[in-house]
């Protein structure tokens, strides 16, 4: 039977992190993959993280299975840092996944059941892997313009004429913050635009938040997805754990539905625990347990909060040193956007060309649609980059 399986196309982000591996040069320089790095290009343990998994390995006394929607102090806490006062717990139903990818497969599942014809539209651009897991289940997708590359920021007219052709029952993909690949956001005053024209169509938000926290901080980070939620009849968000709390392999993530309509509870949830069972059981708890004894201890809390701002203030410093680079070296104001950038990843608006002369030229590893991850660059490496772009003629 296997000789039926055709090739897949490698993810591309997964693809250029072997590659940059395999490159033997010794100044090649990790743009790629989005995972935090120290100055050093160390990933580290948090330190809150590591105490609460000290504490687990003395205090845990048994490995039996949790619920099926995953361990409620963590879906409680969780629920908390993204949602904050914005709805009632009673509103919220919530599992535990295996990362942010399986709670927005999870999510994009609980579309399929409710309404099997549902479209979903998606920024163009967005993660490669949104478009990759919504055509492996065979969901039709609808792009809507979501970047100018001439100025690097939304086109959000643009993306208000595309979201024109959105019927009832339609799902919107949004990102919560720090938009993945471009690192350009909706300020408040669109979100509301979006959610009032979200409410005329009858269309479903989902908003995928991966970077709580590295944006500009982790209550206004939360700004948007709160106001979704409380001004929206439904919505679905899928939350990840593994940048903002660097736990990247435990898969730490959860999947919200929120219902104005309180009688939708108890069926909701039991949706979700279905789909939990059926796709692998038990969600992962071992990264759950943490996130929820370091929401859950105040001063664990209180160093968590204290070292996320110190990352999160460490990736604009680089974003304010790149813009500034790039002014000096090109004499003219167009690469102010970085700076303006927010999250992780910025597009540079480089062409394919480009991108593949800086890499082949410099060994910069950066995504084929010219995506950074400034948690790859460090003081020393940020003239290196402004220098190559200019070269390659960004
Ligand atoms: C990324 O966009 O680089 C991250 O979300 C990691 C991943 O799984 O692609």
């Amino acid at each position: 039977m296997f000789e039926q399986l055709k090739e897949k196309p490698a993810d591309k982000i997964i693809a250029l992190a072997q590659a940059y591996r395999e490159d033997p040069r010794e100044t090649k320089i990790d743009l790629g993959v989005g995972v935090y790095k120290t100055p050093e290009g160390v990933t580290p343990i948090m330190r809150a993280v590591k105490a609460a998994e000290k504490r687990l390995w003395e205090e845990e006394t048994t490995k039996a299975y949790t619920a099926l929607a995953g361990d409620p102090a963590f879906l409680d806490a969780m629920i908390g840092l993204v949602l904050g006062e914005a709805v009632a717990r009673g509103q919220v139903a919530a599992i535990a996944t295996p990362g942010g990818t399986g709670a927005v497969r999870q999510g994009f599942d609980l579309v399929k059941m409710a309404a099997p014809g549902a479209r979903v539209f998606v920024s163009d651009p967005t993660w490669p892997n949104h478009l990759s897991i919504l055509a492996h289940m065979g969901m039709e997708v609808v792009p809507y313009r979501y970047f100018d590359t001439a100025t690097c920021a939304v086109d959000f007219a643009g993306m208000m004429v595309d979201l024109e052709g959105l019927r009832a029952g339609d799902v919107v993909l949004l990102h919560g913050c720090c938009h993945n690949p471009t690192g350009a956001n909706l300020n408040l005053t669109e979100w509301r635009a979006v959610v009032d024209h979200l409410n005329a169509r009858g269309a479903l938000p989902m908003i995928d938040i991966a970077y709580q926290g590295f944006g500009d901080g982790l209550e206004a980070d939360a700004a948007a997805v709160r106001f979704v939620a409380a001004n929206c009849p439904e919505v679905l968000i899928a939350a990840s754990c593994s940048k903002n709390f660097g736990i990247y392999r435990e898969r730490t993530g959860i999947l919200m539905a929120v219902a104005q309509e309180r009688g939708l509870h108890k069926v909701t949830q039991g949706n979700l625990a279905y789909l939990n069972r059926q796709n692998y059981s038990f969600p992962p708890d071992h990264g759950a347990r943490l996130v929820s004894m370091v929401l859950g201890d105040e001063a664990l809390r209180a160093d968590w909060q204290a070292e996320l701002e110190e990352l999160r203030l460490g990736m604009l410093k680089l974003r304010e040193q790149m813009a500034a680079e790039l002014q000096r070296l090109s004499g003219s104001d167009r690469f102010g956007f970085i700076a303006q950038h927010r999250g992780m990843f910025s597009l540079l608006g480089a062409s394919p060309e480009q991108v593949a002369r800086m890499r082949e030229q410099h060994g910069i590893y950066m995504v084929g649609d010219s995506r950074i991850n400034i948690a790859g660059l460090n003081a020393s490496s940020v003239p290196v980059l402004a220098r190559a772009m200019i070269e390659a003629g960004v």
